[in-house]
């Protein structure tokens, strides 16, 4: 580690695991570079401060009932946290604000929409992470527009033809992302872009050039501030996820056991719920599949149950024949490991860059929002994984989990996925394009 700078910098995660852990990424990242780190976090979701004892944790009240932190509705949630939370956050930092020590700026997540009026009123640079995947965050401003020209009734049949106006989307995947309730997203949207736009810089926590070239040049023409790609930020401290949950261990002496490319990875991520007839049908897929497969299923992730309970029991013991199912998993380690052939993935944004990072092949099951855009970079631009269209059937699963890890089909796409990787990789390496960002975010940073 380098020598303390006198410098602070004080971060506020979004407290949602796909946020999270970046953000802890980028504090181990300036710690190394000689910066102190103070972490503001609410108390819904507070990270495990023991598991980072560098930083300085200061907890905030957040407002939410027993009720409130069960919802599935993840805009509902941000909604009642940015509102719950700006009395205290501002409380917080004007506490800190006079403290001794030279805070340089607040790092915080655009979903934050309440910090950027506050850090100005106290003359704070504020600094905002976004962990999207560039094309996303800077397309998807295009959505309430499209909502309001009545995007979704003008359509007819040709579901599968190339989306314009949010490419390399498809019609069908553009009218899902559109679909539901959205008036309170939009106005939220809306709040996203105009606090960006006023803050002092922008950082993609999992983006590089290697990854979103043309969408950066974009995001620098829109934004018309200093941003900063920084590449997969994990690669920086392999293996030092932050999870909000506590990963199965066990996973990986039983990976130890599998044979090498073997093992088809299966997750969902964080926040993506499914029904019990879907988890009966991907249970079923894995099982005809033959394959060994590791298969994280949450608490909580399978509407109406707690989660695993919907097996029944005879097609539970079928399934402990050739697999493994967890509540959480390592999964950087997973990606890792030798054995991991395939990531069955919702496509999450780090999802996705772990999987590249690690170049395991992924089967795409895109839910909502960005992980539909993620997945057709993956199939249909990088084309370093099948996409199952939606269709979550055990018949298809099957199929795919076959094609992906024993069919010449699988090796080709591999082969490819190795390149991406290795393309990736440089980008995080000295004098690689990531690299070189997060130099000049250290010395932006330092220079206020
Ligand atoms: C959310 C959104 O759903 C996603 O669309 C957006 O791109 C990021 O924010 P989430 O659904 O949780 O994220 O998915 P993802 O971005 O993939 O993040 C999940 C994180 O949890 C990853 O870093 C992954 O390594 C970790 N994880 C997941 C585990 O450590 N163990 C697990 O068992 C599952």
């Amino acid at each position: 580690m380098e020598k303390s700078n006198g410098l602070r910098v004080i971060m506020f995660p979004l407290p949602i695991q796909g946020c999270v852990n970046p953000m802890f990424q980028l504090a181990k990242i300036l710690h190394s570079r000689g910066f102190s780190i103070t972490v503001i976090h609410t108390r819904f979701n507070a990270p495990k401060t023991s598991n980072h004892s560098l930083f300085t944790f200061l907890e905030i009240p957040d407002g939410l009932s027993e009720k409130d932190k069960s919802t599935h509705d993840v805009t509902l949630l941000l909604t009642l946290l940015n509102r719950s939370c700006e009395a205290p956050f501002r409380e917080c930092l004007t506490k800190l604000l006079q403290e001794k020590q030279r805070i340089s700026c607040l790092i915080d997540d655009a979903g934050w929409i309440f910090t950027q009026p506050v850090a100005q009123s106290l003359n704070l640079p504020r600094l905002v992470t976004n962990t999207y995947k560039v094309s996303f965050f800077v397309g998807h401003f295009v959505l309430p527009p499209l909502r309001r020209d009545r995007y979704l009734l003008q359509q007819g049949s040709e579901q599968d033809e190339p989306a314009e106006e949010f490419p390399p989307l498809r019609k069908k995947d553009l009218l899902q992302i559109l679909e539901g309730e959205t008036e309170v997203l939009d106005s939220y949207s809306d709040m996203i872009l105009q606090t960006t736009k006023a803050s002092s810089g922008l950082i993609f926590v999992s983006s590089c050039e290697e990854l979103d070239q043309d969408s950066l040049s974009q995001a620098r023409k829109d934004f018309q501030l200093p941003i900063f790609a920084i590449g997969p930020s994990h690669s920086y401290f392999p293996g030092s996820s932050s999870s909000l949950f506590t990963p199965d261990q066990t996973c990986i002496q039983w990976l130890d056991k599998q044979e090498d490319n073997s093992v088809i990875y299966v997750s969902f991520g964080s926040v993506v719920n499914i029904t019990e007839s879907e988890l009966l049908e991907v249970a079923w897929g894995l099982r005809n599949s033959e394959q060994p497969f590791l298969w994280v299923v949450r608490v909580g992730m399978v509407n109406g149950t707690k989660g695993v309970e919907a097996i029944p029991e005879e097609l539970m013991e079928r399934l402990e024949e050739k697999g493994k199912i967890v509540k959480w998993a390592p999964q950087q380690e997973v990606l890792k490991h030798r054995a991991t052939g395939g990531f069955l993935t919702h496509n999450g944004w780090n999802s996705t860059v772990e999987s590249v990072c690690e170049g395991v092949p992924m089967i795409c099951v895109p839910s909502v929002w960005d992980q539909l855009l993620n997945a057709r970079f993956v199939s249909d631009v990088w084309m370093v994984g099948l996409h199952l269209e939606g269709r979550i059937e055990r018949d298809e699963i099957e199929r795919v989990v076959r094609r992906l890890l024993l069919e010449p089909e699988g090796e080709v796409i591999r082969e490819r996925m190795k390149l991406l990787k290795e393309k990736v990789g440089r980008s995080v390496k000295e004098n690689g394009s990531a690299n070189r960002s997060l130099q000049d975010l250290v010395d932006y940073i330092s220079s206020f």
